[in-house]
């Protein structure tokens, strides 16, 4: 019992983590989303939450339940998750996990779109979203830590790097999903793996393929490793 008690390395320290895709509506039925299952996020979430840290996570629609003792909003679009995330600051640190749509319709029709014979398709006219990192990453309340992901087809680490630069954040969690290794069961879209490389000002360290709950609990290790040199 006396083992249990001893403090918990993120004991004290408030964390906010976004994970899953963002939906777009298009109108009341249709919507534009990326491809993401939450569960990466879902996972860094709950390994935080199990360090002992104060954990919110901002999720988008998912079909995973919520993680046991983390505190979650649920959200839709990425202008409500970025409202969220910035309500939740100060924060000692932030994780963003999500697949925030890149786009949105300019408006989205408050009615159901209908086929119309002869009329052909609608042209959607889409506007860019807010980028929540870089918001949080420039932010006057920035957290002392602020990890981002990267998910790439092609130039892995220079695009890794460039958003690491870009958007303030200190790493950047990199991982390729071209060709048969992106999608599906298997895929690191939607499956239960993932193979890594953690992209930092002072280079790159290449994590070996392992379960997403695994990179969840080396990120929070590295999470707590690295605010254990600042004051609570
Ligand atoms: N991100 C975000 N808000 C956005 C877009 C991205 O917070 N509107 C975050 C993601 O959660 C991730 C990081 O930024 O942590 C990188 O996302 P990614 O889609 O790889 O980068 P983009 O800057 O959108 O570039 P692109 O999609 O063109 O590669
Ligand atoms: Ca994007």
């Amino acid at each position: 019992a006396m083992l249990d008690e001893k403090p918990k390395p993120l004991a004290g320290r408030r964390i906010i983590v976004t994970s899953g895709p963002t939906h777009e509506p298009i109108d009341p039925v249709r919507y534009i989303a990326n491809r993401s299952s939450g569960k990466q996020g879902h996972a860094i979430a709950a390994a935080l939450a199990k360090l002992g840290a104060d954990v919110r996570l901002v999720s988008g629609p998912v079909t995973i339940a919520d993680p046991a003792g983390v505190a979650t909003i649920h959200v839709e679009t990425a202008a409500q998750m970025k409202q969220a995330v910035e309500s939740l600051l100060p924060a000692d640190a932030a994780v963003f996990v999500a697949a925030v749509a890149d786009w949105r319709t300019a408006n989205a029709a408050g009615e159901k779109i209908k086929k119309v014979a002869g009329e052909g398709p609608p042209s959607l006219q889409m506007v860019e979203n807010p980028d929540i990192l870089a918001g949080i990453g420039h932010h006057a309340q920035r957290p002392g830590l602020v990890v981002g992901f990267a998910a790439e087809t092609q130039d892995l680490i220079a695009n890794a790097e460039a958003k690491l630069k870009k958007k303030g954040a200190d790493f950047i969690v990199a991982n390729d999903v071209s060709h048969e290794s992106g999608i599906g069961p298997s895929g690191v879209m939607g499956g239960d793996r993932n193979k890594v490389r953690i992209v930092s000002r002072t280079g790159v360290e290449e994590w070996p393929e392992m379960g997403k709950d695994e990179v969840a609990v080396r990120l929070a290790a590295l999470i707590a490793e690295r605010l254990r040199q600042t004051v609570v």
